[in-house]
């Protein structure tokens, strides 16, 4: 398509553009909960990630938008220890992650809701749940586990009323709530949502983009990755666009909303409307 070619992110040339209020706009004497510094990760000889450097504040929502294979999923495997090919930092509250396989994750705050939530078919709802705070069962934490549960059925009423049902049989969008619900079963500090709005329809995105909202609310921090930017950067307050790898613009949620370059490559927005803002 002609607009890839000129659109000044998909064309390669991987320059990052800083968007003018970005840095200024908190003060950085807040220390990053997430700081991710250099990143690079491998499959093989294949480099997927190619050096990103990002940060998440604690109480922030953070939106990773980009194309199909940009490596948003690739960057979210390594902080949850699922890919462990990986050079650079990632510091999570000060603690390096490098090395931790994601049951040690798990533990240290995070917890990851991953893409195509992953839920467990013939398990029951109420087992799935269960699944989620596997690092604490061991621990004979019943009760702790058990407010978990209730905290997640108030969230997700819908849940409880199908607690024996097997997941499988759950419509997109309640398996989607409970994925999200088995990750907060973990007690996270920081949330990673891998495209929670995929394959929903768009009342089911706002439900499900009001609940990020609320419980960021409550205290948790969030990075969540999407291809419907436009769900992302209306609820986050700053976000990261990737492109083969690297970061290629970064800003708060409403300068990358009004970008023509945004605009134009990931909220739909008609092309012909550009050809004349451009010319
Ligand atoms: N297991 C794997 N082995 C080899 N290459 C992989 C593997 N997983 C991903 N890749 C490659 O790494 C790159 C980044 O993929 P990744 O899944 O992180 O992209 P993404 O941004 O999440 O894309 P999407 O929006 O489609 O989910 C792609 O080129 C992909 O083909
Ligand atoms: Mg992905």
């Amino acid at each position: 398509m002609k607009y890839r070619n000129d659109s000044g992110i998909n064309d390669n040339r991987a320059e990052k553009r800083v968007l003018p209020f970005t840095d200024n706009r908190q003060p950085d004497n807040i220390y990053p909960m997430l700081r991710i510094r250099n990143l690079k990760c491998f499959y093989g000889q294949i480099m997927a990630v190619k050096g990103i450097t990002l940060s998440v504040k604690e109480g922030e929502i953070i939106a990773l938008i980009g194309a199909n294979g940009s490596g948003k999923s690739t960057l979210m495997a390594s902080v949850s220890g699922l890919l462990p090919t990986w050079t650079g930092e990632i510091l999570f509250e000060g603690k390096n992650l490098k090395g931790m396989d994601p049951p040690a994750v798990v533990k240290s705050g995070i917890s990851l809701v991953p893409e195509g939530r992953l839920i467990f078919p013939p398990m029951s709802v109420y087992d799935n749940l269960v699944l989620g705070a596997y690092t604490r069962l061991r621990k004979k934490a019943r009760e702790d586990v058990q407010q978990a549960m209730e905290t997640v059925t108030a969230l997700f009423p819908i849940l409880k009323e199908r607690f024996s049902q097997p997941a499988g049989t759950l419509s997109g969008g309640e398996q989607q709530m409970l994925a999200i619900g088995r990750s907060l079963m973990a007690r996270p500090r920081l949330l990673l949502l891998d495209e929670p709005s995929m394959g929903l329809a768009p009342l089911v995105v706002e439900k499900i983009m009001d609940v990020l909202e609320l419980l960021r609310s409550q205290g948790l921090t969030i990075l969540l990755v999407e291809q419907n930017a436009r769900a992302a950067l209306t609820i986050a307050d700053r976000g990261y666009v990737f492109e083969t790898g690297s970061v290629v613009l970064e800003g708060s949620a409403d300068e990358l909303l009004a970008d023509t370059n945004v605009k134009r490559a990931y909220l739909g927005k008609d092309y012909e409307e550009f050809d004349d803002e451009n010319r």
